[in-house]
């Protein structure tokens, strides 16, 4: 089959079809309506979290983390420190290559201010089985209001790619009654 060029030449210098633009608008008006009910989805449906974020150095942070541990540690499990700070208090989890530092034991019921960043490179903070997911870059702290509901073992998963030991970053929160 040759490829010869279509019988009008001027194929494209047509007027738009009635339906067609009709689509376009409905399209167009719709993407405009999606965008600004984005604000809307942090009042309704409870599954878009509203994050402070701050800038902060990557190594300040790790320093601050490092004191929250040693200040409420209350435990270990495979050598990671289990700690356990008072309601309400701020709670500081580091990510880095290749984990989520350190435990944490939450109480039912009761708010913390949850704080996230990065010691190296991009993480995901993905807690399961709930469906919280939260992009962590290092530079940046996210804190994040959060109230257990459930009493129970929670993992936390990294759920962007951070090179070989991706698949092994992990962390735990333990939700006591
Ligand atoms: Cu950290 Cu993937």
């Amino acid at each position: 089959m040759a490829i010869t060029p279509p019988e009008q030449r001027i194929w494209w210098n047509e007027p738009i079809h009635q339906v067609e633009l009709g689509w376009i608008v409905i399209a167009f008006l719709w993407g405009l309506f999606m965008f600004f009910f984005m604000i809307a989805w942090h009042f309704i449906g409870e599954q878009n979290l509203s994050t402070e974020t701050y800038r902060i150095n990557p190594t300040a942070y790790e320093e601050k983390v490092e004191a929250f541990a040693d200040k409420y540690q209350v435990g270990e499990e495979d050598g990671v420190p289990v700690v356990r700070a008072p309601a309400g208090e701020d709670v500081y989890l580091l990510a880095r290559l290749w984990e989520w530092w350190p435990i944490i034991e939450l109480k039912k019921g009761q708010s913390y201010r949850i704080h996230l960043s990065s010691a190296d490179w991009q993480h995901g903070f993905s807690l399961q089985p709930t469906n919280i997911n939260v992009q962590v870059h290092p530079g940046y702290e996210h804190v994040i209001n959060l109230t257990p509901t459930e009493a129970g073992d929670y993992g936390i998963i990294c759920n962007e790619y951070c090179g070989i030991g991706h698949h092994t970053m992990t962390g735990r929160i333990h939700v006591t009654e």
